[in-house]
């Protein structure tokens, strides 16, 4: 047997043991011809492949040398000397690699791959509310593009907002772009909050006492979520222990017994006695944990799916290896300042 169809075998039984018990092996042998090819080519290019937790369980567990939250990632292609990075998530994930680390390449294996809270607010939004909120600090959420980044005054990810909002030397603060996430927050950090009007970049109607200024972006994936679907779960489940995403609604988080960044969830569920979870995020999460921890159950919710996260796949990491695609790039003026804001952030981890 030659060496190539030896690796190819290795992979493919490797394949197997761990994701058998969740992905019929007819797929899994398929797959494992684009794994071996993308393995091969990532290590004849120098290439490194960070991985959205989001990201399909073989994908996830085969390709990716570094796989976490939005900020592990960030740190990662930070930190990083491998040139080109693959980005497997969005595109507001693959454009932080490039401003925090300008030199290398950065290739996104998808043609869009958006974000409905990135693509909620513009640059000019963030103008507007500076001139409506003069020496307001204003704080945005990682899921949002470079030029709104080269806005503000420092980022954010679920893993670290409420640490940042609790540092920040102000009793007001904007928080952008996420409604959800900025009332979370304000419940966390027991500060008051009120909805920025998209109109007129002022207060929502009727606010008057408020300490950070939210915007009316939303998660479309978590946003579907509610109070009823937990209940009904618990009712069916007694025991089931229930994980939010902070961009949930927050009478969703108030309800559930535990909300943190997608990789704090995986380490919940790692760390917790119990065997039957619900996770209120994207379901390719839950096969992930599982694949790795076949004791743990999840109730399954996946008719909630976030289309942009579903766009990567092997053949385009494929793709992206061999013909270079899709370059991000983010013009210079707009990085230098993005980095400003990121690299504060970075500062509070
Ligand atoms: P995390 O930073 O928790 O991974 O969240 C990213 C995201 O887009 C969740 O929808
Ligand atoms: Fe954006 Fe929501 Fe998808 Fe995360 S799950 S990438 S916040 S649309």
């Amino acid at each position: 047997m030659g060496l190539e169809t030896k690796t190819l075998k290795q992979t493919t039984e490797k394949m197997i043991e761990q994701l058998g018990h969740l992905v019929p092996e007819f797929e899994l042998k398929k797959k494992a011809e684009l794994v071996h090819e993308i393995n091969e080519l990532k290590k004849e290019r120098g290439a490194i492949i960070l991985g959205h937790n989001y990201m399909e369980p073989a994908l996830y567990h085969t390709v990716t040398d570094v796989v976490g939250d939005s900020l592990q990632l960030a740190q990662a292609a930070a930190d990083t000397d491998c040139d080109p990075i693959i980005f497997c998530g969005v595109r507001f994930m693959a454009e932080t690699a490039k401003i925090l680390n300008p030199e290398r390449t950065v290739l996104l294996p998808a043609k869009v791959a958006g974000c409905s809270l990135a693509e909620s607010i513009t640059a000019e939004d963030v103008r507007k509310l500076r001139e409506n909120y003069p020496g307001v600090p204003i704080v945005a959420y990682v899921n949002t593009y470079a030029d709104v980044k080269a806005e503000v005054d420092v980022c954010c990810t679920s893993s670290n907002a409420a640490k940042i909002v609790e540092a920040l030397d102000s009793d007001v603060v904007i928080f952008l772009p996420d409604e959800y996430l900025a009332k979370n927050v304000a419940a966390e950090t027991g500060k008051k909050i009120i909805v920025a009007s998209q109109k007129d970049h002022g207060p929502s109607a009727g606010s008057k006492d408020f300490a950070v200024i939210g915007w009316a972006g939303k998660c479309e994936v978590h946003d579907q979520f509610t109070v009823e679907d937990v209940e009904a779960a618990r009712k069916q489940f007694p025991n089931v222990q229930v994980l939010a995403h902070p961009e949930c609604p927050p009478e969703v988080v108030e309800v559930a017994d535990f909300t943190g960044s997608t990789s704090k969830m995986i380490d919940k569920v790692k760390s917790s006695s119990a065997s039957k979870f619900l996770l209120l995020t994207e379901c390719a999460m839950g096969d992930n944990i599982v694949a790795e921890n076949p004791d743990k159950e999840m109730v399954r919710m996946c008719s909630v799916r976030c289309p942009h996260m579903n766009e990567i796949t092997l053949e385009d990491t494929l793709n992206a290896l061999k013909n270079n695609e899709r370059i991000i790039d983010v013009p210079k003026e707009v990085r230098d300042k993005a980095r400003k804001s990121l690299e504060k952030m970075l500062e509070y981890v």
